[in-house]
C-alpha cells in the first residue's frame, strides 16, 4: 500500500521523505491555507521532495474554470494530480483530463456509487473520506470494502486513495482491505512506528549490552 501525506507543510514532508516513507503527497485548500503559504509555490516545493504524486485541488466549480484551473496547475511539475470534486462538472473535466494523460485525484468520495463513477470517469485515484464518515457515526471503513469489491468486480484501475485518515487503525483496516493508496498527516504516519514492548525492548537490550563493558566499533 503506498502511503501519501496529507499536508502541505514542507518541513513534515521532508522528513518523511528523507525517512523513505513517502509515496507522494495530498493537499486541498484547507491544507494550503494552514500553511499559510502561496499555492503555486507550496505544490511545486512539495513536487520538488517527492517523486510520487501530489494532488493539488482546483477551486472551481464549473467545466471550464476547473480545466482553466487545471492548466495552471498540471503545468507545476510532471508529477502533479489535479484535485477535482465530486460532482458532475468534476467527473466531466476528469475524463478530459485522464484522456489527455493528465492524473486526476477525484476527492470529497462518500459513497460507492461516487466511486463507480470516478472510475468510470477514468480517475486514476478516488479519495474517499474515511475520517469524515466515522464522524457522522458511519463506519468509513465499510465504504472502502464496497469500493475494492467493486473495483475488482470489473477491473477498474483507479486506485483507492483511503482519505480523511484519523488514526493508525484506518491505516491497518485500508491495508488489510486491500486499498491502494492511503493518505495520512504526518503525526498519524509517524505513530505507526510507536508500539510500548518495542521501546522496552529497546530499554531492556542496551540495559544489558551495558554490562558487558563492549562497544561496537
Ligand atoms: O485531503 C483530503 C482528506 O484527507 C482531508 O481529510 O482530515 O480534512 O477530513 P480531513
Amino acid at each position: 500500500m503506498k502511503f501519501f501525506a496529507d499536508t502541505a507543510d514542507t518541513n513534515d514532508i521532508r522528513e518523511l521523505a528523507d525517512a523513505g516513507l513517502l509515496d507522494g503527497v495530498t493537499t486541498n485548500p484547507s491544507l494550503i491555507h494552514k500553511a499559510g503559504r502561496n499555492f503555486l509555490e507550496v505544490v511545486e516545493e512539495i513536487c520538488g521532495i517527492v517523486d510520487g504524486p501530489v494532488s493539488a485541488e482546483v477551486v472551481a466549480l464549473d467545466y471550464d474554470g476547473m480545466m482553466r484551473e487545471a492548466e495552471v496547475v498540471r503545468k507545476i511539475a510532471d508529477n502533479v494530480a489535479v484535485k477535482l470534486p465530486m460532482t458532475i462538472e468534476g467527473l466531466k473535466a476528469c475524463k478530459a483530463l485522464t484522456d489527455d494523460g493528465t492524473m486526476v485525484n477525484v476527492t470529497l468520495c462518500f459513497s460507492a456509487n461516487q466511486a463507480l463513477l470516478a472510475a468510470k470517469a477514468g480517475a486514476t485515484f478516488i479519495s474517499p473520506f474515511v475520517g469524515r464518515h466515522d464522524d457522522i457515526g458511519f463506519d468509513g471503513m465499510d465504504l472502502i470494502g464496497d469500493i475494492r469489491l467493486i473495483y475488482d468486480n470489473y477491473a477498474f484501475e483507479t486506485e483507492i486513495l483511503v482519505a480523511s485518515v484519523r488514526h493508525p487503525i484506518h491505516i491497518l483496516e485500508a491495508a488489510k482491505l486491500g486499498a491502494d493508496v492511503m493518505t495520512a498527516p504526518p503525526a498519524v504516519i509517524r505513530q505507526l512506528v510507536k508500539h510500548p514492548l518495542t521501546d522496552k525492548g529497546i530499554e531492556g537490550f542496551l540495559s544489558d549490552w551495558a554490562k558487558t563493558g563492549q562497544t561496537i566499533g
